[in-house]
């Protein structure tokens, strides 16, 4: 009888990573409810704000786009390393995720992040030419349309400005950095620098200091309609339907 919490728990785990595995097959974004997973003494050590500030070479005063933010546990540490002359945009899709993050925001008294909703990749990135750093910390391979996603962040980032994106074994997403390279290249990245190792990598990639997109690679604005309804207008914009 003792055994049985034990084998429940052992059934219920085995449940949870089939699902998550299935999602490989079928992106779709990681359950807001299971964002517990992401704050670990692992994903601190090879993830964690700290490694991810000097790898991307976040400074004080930039503009940066932290793309699939969840809950917060980087945007936080990143906003304050930006500090009160910076700018944060915390970008996720999900709202229960966001609900979160809004509250942290609160606690810490922080006035220089603004939350946006929107889906990476359909359209919700419409920023242009106006961040320094752009993040993509164990999203990516969440994203269905992840090239149209990275064209939106080219787009997004000021020239010579870093996407910077991480993965992170036993991440059901986890893509590979020939993975990511080849997919950043396609989109009109440049590398700069990869850090880490197979289990945990940081690739960093700029956008060119001129770009010229390629004509029809990122098609026009929906109209306004549902997804319109979930990007509030932001500050930081430039011209796309989440400017000011
Ligand atoms: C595994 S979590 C990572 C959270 C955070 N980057 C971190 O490392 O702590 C992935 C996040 O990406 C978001 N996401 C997935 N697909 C997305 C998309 N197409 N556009 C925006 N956010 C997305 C999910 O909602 C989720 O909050």
């Amino acid at each position: 009888m003792t055994k049985l919490p034990a084998l429940l728990a052992v059934v219920l785990l085995l449940l949870m990573v089939a699902a998550l595995w299935r999602s490989r097959r079928n992106p779709h974004p990681c359950p807001w409810w299971l964002r517990w997973l992401l704050e670990n003494p692992h994903m601190k050590a090879v993830a964690g704000p700290s490694v991810l500030i000097k790898r991307m070479h976040l400074e004080p005063g930039m503009h940066l786009l932290d793309i699939g933010c969840g809950p917060g546990r980087l945007t936080i540490p990143f906003a304050r390393q930006v500090g009160p002359t910076g700018r944060v945009i915390a970008f996720d899709t999900q709202e229960r995720m966001l609900q979160v993050l809004r509250a942290r925001l609160e606690q810490a008294h922080l006035e220089n992040v603004e939350i946006v909703r929107g889906r990476a990749g359909e359209g919700d990135i419409q920023w242009e030419s106006v961040f320094d750093r752009a993040v993509l910390v164990t999203v990516l391979g969440e994203i269905p349309n992840k090239t149209r996603a990275l064209q939106e962040m080219l787009r997004a980032l000021k020239p010579g400005g870093i996407l910077s994106v991480t993965e992170v074994l036993p991440d059901p997403d986890y893509q590979s950095r020939g993975t990511v390279a080849r997919l950043a290249a396609d989109a009109g990245f440049e590398f700069v620098s990869r850090h880490g190792n197979l289990l945990a990598f940081t690739l960093n990639v700029r956008k060119p200091a001129s770009t010229a997109l390629k004509a029809g690679s990122i098609s026009p604005a929906k109209p306004p309609g549902q997804a319109e309804e979930n990007v509030p207008k932001t500050a930081l914009g430039s011209g796309g339907r989440n400017s000011a």
